[in-house]
């Protein structure tokens, strides 16, 4: 039997709201003749949900998935999209914070391939939220959306509210369905070229509480890592090392005035020995933040070889210096022009051997040959 449209609802101790949700979805989609299911993916509440759909399941077409070993909103909308058997798929809250009459114009988006994602967005032009929003509320919302708007040309990212068609879904083995914020990586992952969005009201919940905690918005902020390196994967590495670099010199910068001041050592000297602190340190921390999602080379490879290549980069870094300030009338008049250039500089040079030499991509370990001789080699180093 066809059906147009899978209406997937992740629940957790909702069974207040879900005979009011299953009425407001029916209602909605019986007027505009568009033949529908009701899924909830229900995190084993316990809290009478099931007999509450199968009641309700007497005269719609609902029916409730329960997981007994998981819990987790976006592994939970994952499940029931998978599960789903319409030819286009809505996901929504059941607290009745989403207006379920906006559903058939999110399916008209999609229908006539004007768009492949339609999100309901509180922050376009006819949306709003909550009268009952204080200021802290609206100012974190926003600024979380400020952070995701370059991964996706949504103005509100994070809603809970959206729909395509199920058979543009992402293969489920490249999703991460972290935390709360599933419809951003759908969106991202399932590199939708044409989303677009309708206005909503975003009417907070009467019954019950939401789930969602500070720990959701830290795993949020980690989810928005992992999505610029998928999104951007150049120039996120370059921005993290970059700032690793950037602390790297307020380390330098400390252990040269220590040493001279804590153990009396000459300033020369000082400055020899603070650089191999900086190097040991950025060293750590691009092995830890920069390219995490690189191939663990042993310890003692590498550390030398990024302190090698480091020594190579400020040689660049010193020798432009000197060069500039010798031999080019500008920077002879500005020399912190001059040192500017050469930080660039040294910067890119470390910065494409750390790419190339020093953190390997990790498809190398398993595939390329090449790598597995580079690191043997270093073995016998
Ligand atoms: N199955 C399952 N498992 N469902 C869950 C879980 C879980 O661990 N946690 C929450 N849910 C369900 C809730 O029952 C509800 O139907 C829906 O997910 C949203 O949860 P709320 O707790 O009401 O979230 P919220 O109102 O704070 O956040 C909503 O708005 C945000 C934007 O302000 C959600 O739509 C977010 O996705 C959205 O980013
Ligand atoms: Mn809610």
């Amino acid at each position: 039997m066809y059906c147009k449209v899978s209406v997937v609802i992740p629940t957790y101790k909702e069974v207040k709201n879900i005979p009011h949700i299953t009425r407001a979805v029916s209602d909605a989609l019986t007027a505009a003749a568009i033949d529908f299911e009701i899924i909830f993916v229900d995190d084993n509440s316990a809290d009478g949900s099931e007999t509450a759909v199968e009641q309700l399941a007497t005269s719609i077409p609902v029916r409730i998935i329960v997981r007994k070993n998981e819990r987790g909103l976006s592994t939970a909308v994952v499940c029931g999209i998978e599960q789903a058997v319409g030819e286009f798929v809505v996901v929504m809250d059941a607290d009745l914070s989403h207006p379920a009459e906006r559903i058939p114009e999110m399916i008209d988006k999609l229908e006539s391939g004007q768009n492949d994602f339609i999100v309901g967005s509180r922050y376009v032009k006819g949306g709003s939220l909550d009268e009952n929003w204080g200021f802290f509320r609206r100012f974190n919302s926003l600024v979380a959306t400020w952070l995701a708007l370059p991964l996706a040309h949504i103005s509100d990212p994070m809603s809970g509210f959206f729909a395509f068609r199920k058979s543009n879904m992402p293969e489920t083995h490249r999703l991460s369905p972290i935390g709360y914020k599933i419809g951003l990586e759908l969106v991202v992952k399932g590199e939708f070229k044409q989303p677009g969005e309708v206005a909503i009201h975003f009417i907070d919940r009467q019954y019950g509480e939401s789930k969602l905690s500070w720990q959701e918005q830290v795993k949020y902020l980690r989810h928005l890592r992992r999505l610029y390196q998928f999104r951007f994967p150049f120039l996120s590495e370059f921005f993290q090392f970059a700032f690793v670099g950037a602390t790297g010199f307020i380390i330098d910068l400390s252990l040269y005035l220590a040493f001279q001041s804590l153990f009396g050592i000459q300033h020369i000297f000082a400055r020899g020995m603070s650089f191999w602190g900086a190097a040991s340190w950025n060293w750590a921390w691009n092995r830890l933040l920069t390219f995490s999602n690189r191939k663990k080379t042993r310890k003692r490879i590498q550390w030398p070889a990024f302190v090698l290549t480091s020594l190579v980069g400020f040689a660049f870094n010193w020798g432009t210096y000197v060069v500039l300030t010798e031999y080019v009338p500008f920077f002879q008049a500005h020399h912190v022009y001059a040192l500017m250039v050469g930080v660039l500089i040294g910067l890119g040079l470390n910065f494409t051997f750390a790419r190339l030499l020093v953190f390997r991509p990790f498809e190398d370990q398993i595939h390329d040959e090449d790598s597995q001789a580079w690191s043997r080699s270093g073995d016998n180093k």
